[in-house]
């Protein structure tokens, strides 16, 4: 059993995904929280497909800048093709743990759904800190993927998928800790806000709806189960789509910090 791998095949799922309901609504919180100005310079870390660098570039107008970065060079292919045309933006292959840029050159980071997958969360957040200048602000979001409520007839087996899903990343309750971990890290001012992703609705523009097919794949393709128990398990998911029965729920969580003045 693997963590999810951000190729060519999955930056196109990815690529459909963020531009559904959901996500958009998440990065509307995102956006909110990390509060850009015209002017900023802004470091996106584990940019994935650029759909936040876009819009950062659109808020920190002419005068700011962007700088997106990520370990897959596949996801930086996409970001770098959405970004064409803006001379305010760079992007580099990079590990969170390991950032390429000067100390203290932003005014503001985001990191969205990256540090569940990073297995020296303390390392990134340090690295953060480091490229942030002092009084400077970071914004993080990640799952806490133990909240998940998933109706189901067959529970059994739905437990057995959500424990292998489990394996898709490297911190499946990384929030739990993450107020901690930013103040031991150096940061001031942590705030944690939580946020519901529900639906009753087996929709593409609904995070649960759309997880089923993803899901689906990974735990027969890397999480240790068979193909047939995984198929057994999304059309269970689909038929309660079907009859009106279907419900999933997750909460996902923003902190914000700042770098002390
Ligand atoms: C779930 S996607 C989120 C993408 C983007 N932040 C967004 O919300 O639109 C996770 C991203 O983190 C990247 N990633 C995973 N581990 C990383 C690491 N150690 N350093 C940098 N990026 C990483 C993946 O390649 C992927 O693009």
């Amino acid at each position: 059993m693997s963590q999810l791998e951000f190729d060519r095949r999955l930056v196109e799922r990815l690529e459909t995904l963020y531009a559904t309901r959901d996500v958009l609504r998440r990065r509307e919180l995102v956006r909110a929280a990390l509060g850009a100005r015209p002017g900023d310079r802004i470091l996106d870390v584990g940019c994935g497909p650029g759909f936040y660098v876009i819009e950062l570039l659109e808020a920190v107008g002419r005068e700011g800048s962007v700088v997106g970065l990520d370990i897959s060079a596949d996801m930086l292919d996409v970001a770098a093709k959405r970004a064409e045309g803006h001379s305010n933006v760079k992007f580099h292959e990079a590990d969170a743990t390991s950032l390429p840029v000067p100390d203290a050159s932003f005014d503001r980071a985001v990191c969205v759904q990256v540090l569940e997958y990073v297995g020296d969360v303390p390392t990134a957040l340090g690295e953060m800190h480091r490229a942030l200048r002092p009084g400077g602000r970071v914004v993080v979001w990640d799952v806490d993927w133990a909240t998940v409520s998933w109706h189901a007839i067959d529970r059994q087996l739905t437990r057995r998928v959500l424990a292998a899903w489990d394996k898709h990343l490297t911190h499946p309750s990384l929030p739990r800790t993450l107020a901690a971990q930013l103040r031991n890290g150096g940061f001031e001012d942590v705030q944690m806000d939580a946020h519901a992703f529900a639906t009753t609705q087996l929709i593409p523009d609904a995070y649960g709806g759309s997880l089923v097919a993803l899901v689906e794949q990974y735990v027969a393709e890397q999480g240790g189960m068979t193909r047939q128990e995984a198929k057994a398990w999304a059309d269970e998911q689909r038929e309660l789509g079907d009859r009106g029965e279907f419900f999933f729920a997750v909460t996902q969580f923003c902190f914000t910090a700042t770098r002390r003045s």
